[in-house]
């Protein structure tokens, strides 16, 4: 079997200068990506250069020109202008599109005296409101997004649900009311809930899970939680206590990604053992991804400190991301880059009866948008034991069952990792 280009590559440059997006995808990872900012694609050609860089970033997310404020300024008229730019950039270069957000409290337009957060709604005609927004945007990036986040901040820092038009008028049950028209408008992308502070594993993750609960229980498709990640240097949890918080998500079945990752400094400048301790809190929190079977990918919110939300809504703190406001990689970069790193070059001890298995049907190494050629694992595994779903089933190096549980497959990610999907 001879090693895909994506590892010559990486191992090539002796893992000093490879990209963040073929090290994540060495390591098992399905991307590691950023979020756009419509505003400066076309302005700053430095920053598009880079963004353009799929090696680097192997999956975009429009910073705003999804949210609904932008989707639907008036009711019932839709436009992509702002939605399409990075799309178009994703589509542009192969890169993976994530898709953000349909139901949000925040960023909603006004509709004259009918806003969604201010008009007098009943069940019915929120419903028809949210499903023909859904119905639209969605239908219009229809198999362009990996993924969409479906629902977004639903839960308050304190574990009590956030206060929205959508609660007061559905309780909790617009989560399978948006997840339910997500699935009809585009059954082929991941849907997700999304949200900030999960990482702490506290009250809010707990009410979180119970959300993912309660969209089950009604019998509506959920395939994923984001975990947002904007954290802060010094104060992120460990690496495996975030491995711990996003395996009680992947206990229920559902994938997990990081999301809208940037960890700020509480002021600025920040001292050089301040960037250090910035660069082990990235690592920690990638790390943890590379941990659980589950999470599938690491999405930064922006690359740039020359370009950050965190600025204006935490005044006199910020440079949160892993390119200083000069396009410089920080110490930052080499901590991301040295976690993935060293998975994609120390697999576990391989064993040759794994290595049979992996190369009688060697799949079509992927490096396009496309999902993952699906492989049939139909023999029985060693001992007959059977993968669970999410769970590693092959792989360089992987001595575990090779079968899935009914009805999942075993599908090639990479050469070193195989996954129940
Ligand atoms: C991506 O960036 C790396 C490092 O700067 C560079 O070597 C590579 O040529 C770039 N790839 C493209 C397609 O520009
Ligand atoms: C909801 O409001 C609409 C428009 O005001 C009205 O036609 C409809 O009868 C109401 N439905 C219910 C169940 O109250």
């Amino acid at each position: 079997m001879h090693l895909p280009t994506v590892l010559s590559v990486v191992f090539a440059a002796a893992g000093v200068t490879a990209q963040l997006n073929d090290l994540a995808v060495a390591a098992g990872l399905k991307y590691f990506g950023t979020c756009g900012s419509e505003g400066n694609i076309n302005s700053d050609t430095t920053y598009r250069n880079i963004l353009n860089n799929k090696s680097e970033f192997g999956q975009l997310v429009p910073e705003n020109g999804q949210k609904w404020d932008a989707t639907e300024p008036s009711r019932g008229q839709f436009t992509y202008s702002s939605g399409d730019i990075v799309a178009g950039v994703a589509k542009q270069n192969g890169q993976l599109l994530r898709c953000h957000t349909l139901v949000w409290y925040s960023q909603l337009p006004s509709w004259g005296n009918v806003t969604v957060s201010g008009g007098s709604w009943n069940r019915s005609t929120l419903q028809s409101v949210i499903e023909t927004h859904i119905n639209n945007v969605m239908g219009h990036y229809k198999g362009q997004c990996y993924a969409w986040d479906v629902v977004n901040e639903a839960v308050n820092d304190d574990g009590t649900w956030r206060p929205s038009v959508f609660l007061s008028t559905f309780n909790t049950d617009y989560f399978a009311i948006s997840f339910r028209a997500a699935k009809a408008a585009d059954p082929n992308t991941k849907l997700y809930y999304n949200d900030y502070n999960l990482e702490y594993n506290q009250a809010k993750t707990d009410r979180a899970v119970e959300l993912v609960k309660i969209v089950q229980a009604a019998g509506a498709p959920i395939d994923g939680v984001g975990f947002q990640g904007h954290l802060i240097v010094g104060s992120t949890p460990s690496r495996s206590a975030l491995a711990t918080t996003l395996k009680r998500f992947t206990a229920l079945g559902v994938e997990v990604a990081y999301t809208e990752l940037d960890i700020r400094h509480s002021s600025v400048p920040a001292s050089s053992s301040a960037l250090v301790t910035q660069g082990n809190d990235f690592a920690n929190v990638v790390g943890s991804c590379l941990d659980v079977a589950g999470c599938v990918g690491v999405t930064i919110w922006g690359f740039t400190d020359k370009y950050s939300w965190i600025p204006q809504t935490f005044p006199g703190q910020g440079d949160a991301l892993l390119y200083n406001s000069n396009f410089g990689k920080k110490p930052a970069w080499t901590s991301v880059s040295s976690v993935l790193a060293a998975k994609a070059t120390n697999p576990p001890p391989a064993q040759t009866t794994t290595l049979a298995t992996i190369t009688t049907a060697p799949p079509a190494q992927t490096t396009t948008t496309s999902r993952p050629a699906v492989s049939t694992t139909s023999a029985a595994a060693p001992g007959g034991a059977q993968q669970t779903r999410w769970g590693q089933c092959g792989g360089i190096g992987w001595s575990g069952p090779t079968a899935c549980q009914s009805p999942w497959t075993c599908q090639v990610l990479n050469p070193y990792y195989s996954q129940c999907l």
